[in-house]
Order: structure tokens, then C-alpha cells, then sequence
């Protein structure tokens, strides 16, 4: 499932305090708030740090939208730990520093296991345990993140800061606010009768962005021409000291804690163990790191390191080494610290992973958007798990800074531990014969002279039509996962039709017959049936995935969505264009002057022109019928009719009547209320039902849903 969205055009409200006392109808809401505040947070709790939701999107949405309905009405209720408030508060001007309770200390680094032992030893000395008798340690991945201190007054967060320079930091409660794993409240359940939350609560961690949300962001970068973080560490740093904390929300970032003190009250004699104050940590509600274990003297210290020297890469997050805690507090106290660093603690780093190879060849690769990339290609060599023979070298400015030549001996590792690159050259192995490489002056394919796009750093074959690299490249990303997503049409396929004059444009597939496969080698009847009839079926797809598909400059998935829900069909897009209004275009949020200067281009070329005129004839011309013009929505039967889905039809399944509805007109909502027009209702109906039955809403059946849709279009 996917992440349950907050509205992001949802204004958060002015704080209040929530100790506000009022009427008998204020109470009264004021519970219900609480109630709803409650509920949300407990299904943030399954989904962000459990990751096991109980409810669907759908059902969370209406939860949340219920919440934001009676905060617009009562502004005065909104408290700064009320889900709503995660969305992100207005821009700070400057961070304020925090002085912190107790310092941030530091640790220090061992970077093997002699390194380890000899840390392990000087603190047996130290508190004059024999060499025999084993210790008990907690050992806990190191997240490679940003270290974050939380404060927590009476159960209730407050307020959050950096790390600085230990002694000061600066305070980012806005932002961390954001972080849905982030308790705004704790967890109480645990709570025996009469036990209250600690009055002042500090707790550590580490927010670090998951290496998912980190391709992504890059991703989106690429597309939108802005630079890319070079790790997961620096995009969470970057999005965490951010004055805006709408930014920080957007970021997906994601918190382990692995401290608590309790400040002023008990002192540390409140635990024991650090174990027992993790599992404290845990009943709060906090998320704590996966990988971490209690171990007995060295042997299982060294056990640990060892299976989580490559296990660590199946994580969400990227980790850089294991911290080892002497587990017991009283001789942490005994030891005390150095001026940096605990002496009960160290962190064990692992090896970065930075391996030697050769450059056998730099090849000129061209995709779909026939810019060229220098390609590395190396004798095959082992990093940070798997086998790299291809570095991209991103561009020739990249390629000369570095001085790349074939023969040269280069280091090699993997950034973010995924992306092969090339770090740098070791001059001292340079052979004589190595041979520099000279930026191309016609495409490596179709030998069309290369152009250098003036203000971008990239070389470019201009020829788009007739470049077989670059029809191939469209052709590929028409029929991806996230455009046209035509099954069983892939690269080899798709190459054999170009090889055999059969297609040249996506248009062209749409041509095809079952014959035409046929022609080609080792497809048989079977398979050639199965391409005709999925690239027939992809006709059916929404716009956002065709504007997707066509690959215009800059305009990846999300624009694509913008652009389909802004104008419903290509047609309103195409008349925006010929009316030249970029003001239009440029004013839908999240589309800049670049993107739409790249649309207005793309529409007005003659050539793409006549291809979509192709295309519609061809019948592939969306209509998001729910994205068209209100008087055409007017004419939709279920027009203005809000639906509540339970039960199990018997024919559709749920995505699909909703798809239905909303075809015609209507929307769906996840719970029942006086807003509901009608409950579609299926078999093991539950308290959907009841409640539609106790308002006296219509409940109708999927037979009488499609009947009504029947009698409007005959
Ligand atoms: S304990 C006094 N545990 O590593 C003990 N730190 O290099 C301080 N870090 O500033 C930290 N994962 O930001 C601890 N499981 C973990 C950690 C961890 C990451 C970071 C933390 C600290 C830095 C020190």
C-alpha cells in the first residue's frame, strides 16, 4: 500500500494551547477531537513505525479529512501535536539555537577487529574485570544519518534540535514534526494506574532519508535539472535544515532512536541497562533500530559484525558501521568520557568500499533523450556486494576533471551503495599507452553531428526521428512499467521490430498484426497474439501515463499527473498551447517556466503534432472523463454524489466501482456520514451498513449502480 497522504494543500492553523476550557460544546468537541487525534496517531504508529497497517488509504484519508474539518471550524482546538500540524508550519527566517541538556558526545572510531579488541581490553583494565569474565554489550548498526536530540514534556513532544557542535544545536521542531514515525505524542498504554509520562523526557537518534526516497529525490532532481545529492546522509541533512518545513514533509525522511534520559527528576539511575532503555524507548512508540542485539563478550561483538557486514545492504537505510555499548549504566558512569567521546562506546566502521580496477574501454551510450554519456567499462571487480563492470561517467566536463583514460587503474565504489562510480584515478599506475578521450563530435550511432545545448553541460545527437538509438530509447520508455505499460513488449522485442522496418514511432505498434510478429525470429503464434492484444489494450490508459510516454524534456510522472488533471484530454492541453498561454501552464503548482517552455515545444512541433493527430485516430485519445469541464460534469449521472464502498461485490472489485464512480461523476469516501449520498453495498456488508441503515442513507447494489450508468449513456 502506499503511504497514507496528508493533503498538501491543507493550510495548518495558528497553535493553541489545548488546556482551553469552554463551553459544554466545546467539551464536547474537544473529546471528539481527541478521539479522531488519537485514532490517527495510532494508525501512524502501524503504518510508520510498525509497517503494518490495519486500515487502507482510503479509510486513513477520511479519518484525516474528518480531523481537518472540525479543526477549520474550531482553530482555536488546533494543538501543535495534532496530526494535521505534520504537514509543516509556515517558513522559519533563521534556525534558534538550543543549548542542550545534557552534551551530544561524539564517538570514537575502530576500524578493524584488533582496533576492536584492543577498545574491548582498555576497558576491562578500566573497571578491572579479568581478561576471562565477558561483558555484556548492546551492538546497534550505525545509521550514516543526522544525529537529532527530542525533547518531551509530560508525554508530549516539544521540541527537537541538531547535534551542533554537542554543546549547542539548532532547533528544528518544525521539521522533525514532519517525520511521521516521530511519536507527537507517546504512547501511554503501557502506563501502570497512576504512573505518569517522566515530566522531561530527552531522547537520540538518527533521522536519515531511506535510500527508496533518496533514488527518488535524484530522480526528480535529474528531471527537473537540479543538482543530485551525492548520498542518502547529505539529501536528509539538506532536507532536515530546511526553513520550510513543507519541503522537509516532502522529503519522506524516517527517525531511529537509540537514547533516553530522563532530565532532571530520576537522573540516570532510571535504567539499569541500555537494552532495558531501548525496550522503553520501543513502548513509547518510538522506532528503533532493527539491527541490534545483546551480546556476551567478544565473541558474539565479532559474530555481529561479521552477519551484518553484507546483510546491512538489505535495509531501508544506509549504515556505515555497528556501535558497540557497554550495556550496563552504572559502569557506564564508572567510565565516564574523554573530551569527545564515551569510553564505553565505540563505533566499529566497516570498510568503506573502495576497490582498485582498470578501465578496459570508455564507450558513448545514448538513450531516449539522445544526450551521450561516457560509459566506463572495467575489468569486472567485487563492491559493496555485487559485481561492476560500467560506471557512468556522467558527462564529458565530469570525464576531464577526473582525466579518466583508457588503461588507467581507477578507484571504484558504490555511491549510496548502489551506483557504481568512479572516484578517481591512481596516477601512479597510469601506463604510458593510456589513451585520453576526446569528446565526440558525431553520435556514436547515427554519426549525426553532436550539439552542445547552450547553459546544460550535456552533448546531444539532434537527430530525434532517425537516430535507432534514441527510437529505441522512446520506443522502451513508451511501453515502461510507468507509461503505456504494455506486458510482454520489452527491449528484444522491440528491437527486432526496429531492425525489421516495422516500427519506428510508439504510433507504429499500434499497427501491428499478429502476422507482423510472426515475421519475426522465435515468436510464436501464442506470444504474437498476447503483444497484439496488450499493446490494444494499453489504448485504455489514462492521460497522465500517455503524457508520461511521449518522453517530453523534463516531464516525468508526477508533471505528467499534473498535467492530465489540469486539463483532462490532449485536446484543452493542445489549445493552451496554440493560445501561447505559458501563464497557465507555468501557474500549476509544481510546473516552473523550464517544464513549461519544454511543453509549449514539444506540443507545437510540427512532426509530434501529427503524431498525436495519429495516435487519436488510431483511438488512443484519454478522456479522464472526472478531469473534464464542470458543464460536461454536470451531464455525469452520479454528478456531485458522494460514495461509501463496503462489502464484497459480486462482479467488480473495489478499485474498479470506484474507478466506476468517479468515471461518472461521483466520489468516493471512506466512511459513512450525513454527506453520503449512497452505500454500495456487497456481500458481508459490516458497520458501514448499519450506519448508512441508522442515517437513512440509500444503500443500492452493484447491479442497480451499473444500471444507472447503462440508462445515462443509451
Ligand atoms: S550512540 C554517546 N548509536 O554516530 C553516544 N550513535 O559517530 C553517542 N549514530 O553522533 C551516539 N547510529 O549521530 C549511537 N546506534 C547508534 C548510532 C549512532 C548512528 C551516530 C550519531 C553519533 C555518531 C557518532
Amino acid at each position: 500500500m502506499m503511504a497514507p497522504s496528508a493533503p498538501k494543500n491543507s493550510q495548518p492553523a495558528t497553535q493553541a494551547s489545548d488546556t482551553h476550557t469552554g463551553s459544554d460544546h466545546d467539551g464536547h468537541i474537544m473529546a471528539q477531537l481527541q478521539a479522531l487525534r488519537e485514532n490517527i496517531e495510532r494508525h501512524n504508529y502501524s503504518y510508520y513505525v510498525l509497517d503494518k497497517p490495519e486500515i487502507t488509504d482510503a479509510e486513513y484519508d477520511a479519518l484525516y479529512q474528518q480531523l481537518l474539518a472540525i479543526e477549520k471550524d474550531h482553530p482555536e482546538l488546533v494543538t501543535p501535536d495534532s496530526p494535521s500540524q505534520r504537514v509543516g508550519d509556515l517558513p522559519l527566517k533563521e534556525f534558534q539555537q538550543v543549548t542542550h541538556p545534557v552534551r551530544m558526545y561524539s564517538l570514537d572510531n575502530v576500524f578493524d577487529e584488533t582496533e576492536l579488541l584492543a577498545w574491548e581490553n582498555r576497558m576491562k583494565k578500566a573497571l578491572a574485570v579479568s581478561d576471562e569474565e565477558a561483558l555484556t554489550y548492546v551492538a546497534e548498526l550505525k545509521i550514516d544519518g543526522l544525529a537529532v536530540s527530542l525533547l518531551y514534556e509530560d508525554g508530549k513532544f516539544v521540541r527537537a534540535a541538531t547535534r551542533g557542535n554537542g554543546t549547542v544545536g539548532e532547533e528544528i521542531t518544525q521539521n522533525v514534526r514532519t517525520i511521521r514515525s516521530v511519536p507527537l505524542k507517546l504512547k501511554s498504554d503501557h502506563l501502570k494506574v497512576g504512573e505518569a509520562f517522566p515530566r522531561q523526557l530527552e531522547v537520540r537518534g538518527e533521522i536519515f532519508m531511506p535510500t527508496k526516497s533518496f533514488m527518488a529525490l535524484n530522480e526528480e532532481q535529474r528531471l527537473k535539472g537540479k543538482p543530485e545529492y551525492a548520498n542518502p546522509r547529505n539529501a536528509g541533512a539538506g532536507s532536515v535544515r530546511q526553513l520550510d518545513p513543507k519541503i522537509t514533509a516532502s522529503r519522506n525522511l524516517d527517525a531511529y532512536f537509540y537514547g533516553a534520559t530522563i532530565l532532571n527528576e530520576r537522573g540516570d539511575s532510571y535504567f539499569k541497562t541500555h537494552w532495558e532503555s531501548l525496550a522503553f524507548l520501543e513502548k513509547l512508540g518510538f522506532k528503533v533500530n532493527p539491527g541490534k542485539q545483546h551480546c556476551q563478550g567478544q565473541k558474539d561483538i565479532l559474530a555481529f559484525v561479521q552477519t551484518w557486514a553484507e546483510k546491512r545492504r538489505t535495509l531501508p537505510v544506509a549504515t556505515d558501521g555497528v556501535v558497540i555499548k557497554l550495556d550496563k549504566i552504572a559502569w557506564q558512569s564508572e567510565l565516564g568520557y574523554t573530551a569527545k567521546s564515551p569510553r564505553w562506546a565505540v563505533a566499529y566502521k566497516y570498510p568503506p568500499d573502495i576497490v582498485e580496477t582498470k578501465v578496459l574501454e570508455v564507450e558513448f551510450s545514448l538513450g531516449r533523450t539522445g544526450v551521450i554519456t561516457p560509459l566506463a567499462l572495467m575489468q569486472p571487480v567485487l563492491v559493496s556486494g555485487t559485481t561492476v563492470q560500467r560506471a557512468s561517467l556522467h558527462n564529458f566536463d565530469e570525464l576531464a576533471k577526473k582525466d579518466v583514460r583508457v588503461g588507467d587503474t581507477v578507484l571504484l565504489h558504490k555511491a549510496a551503495e548502489i551506483i557504481p562510480e568512479v572516484l578517481s584515478v591512481v596516477l601512479e599506475k597510469r601506463p604510458e599507452d593510456a589513451r585520453a578521450i576526446t569528446p565526440p563530435d558525431c553520435c556514436p550511432v547515427c554519426q549525426t553531428p553532436v550539439e552542445k545545448v547552450p547553459g546544460e553541460v550535456a552533448l546531444r545527437c539532434p537527430n530525434r526521428s532517425g537516430c535507432p538509438a534514441q527510437v529505441l530509447g522512446k520506443l522502451e520508455h513508451w511501453v515502461g512499467r510507468l507509461a503505456m505499460d504494455i506486458d510482454g513488449v520489452g527491449p528484444a522485442l522491440l528491437e527486432q521490430l526496429v531492425n525489421a522496418d516495422l516500427v519506428e514511432l510508439p504510433v507504429d505498434l499500434y499497427r501491428l498484426s499478429v502476422d507482423d510478429f510472426l515475421t519475426l525470429e522465435r515468436v510464436a503464434q501464442k506470444s504474437a497474439e498476447n503483444a497484439v492484444s496488450a499493446i490494444a489494450e494499453s489504448k485504455k490508459q489514462p492521460l497522465a501515463r500517455l503524457i508520461n510516454a511521449l518522453g517530453i524534456r523534463h516531464i516525468g510522472k508526477e508533471t505528467a499527473s499534473l498535467l492530465a488533471r489540469e486539463f483532462g484530454n490532449l485536446e484543452a492541453l493542445l489549445a493552451c498551447v496554440d493560445a501561447g498561454d505559458l501563464d497557465r501552464l507555468s501557474g500549476i503548482e509544481g510546473i516552473g517556466l523550464k517544464v513549461a517552455e519544454s511543453i509549449v515545444a514539444f506540443f507545437s512541433d510540427e512532426g509530434n503534432r501529427q503524431m498525436l493527430a495519429e495516435l487519436k485516430t488510431l483511438g488512443i485519445n484519454p478522456q479522464d472523463r472526472y478531469q473534464i469541464s464542470v458543464e460536461e460534469m454536470q451531464q455525469l449521472p452520479f454528478f456531485g454524489k458522494t460514495f461509501v464502498l463496503t462489502g464484497t461485490l459480486p462482479t467488480l472489485s473495489r478499485e474498479a466501482a470506484a474507478e466506476l464512480i468517479i468515471a461518472n461523476g461521483g466520489k468516493v469516501s471512506g466512511s459513512v456520514s450525513k454527506k453520503t449520498d449512497y452505500v454500495l453495498a456487497g456481500e458481508n456488508a459490516g458497520s458501514k451498513l448499519t450506519k448508512a441503515e441508522t442515517l437513512g442513507i440509500m444503500v443500492i447494489t452493484e447491479d442497480e449502480l451499473q444500471r444507472t450508468i447503462a440508462a445515462s449513456t443509451s
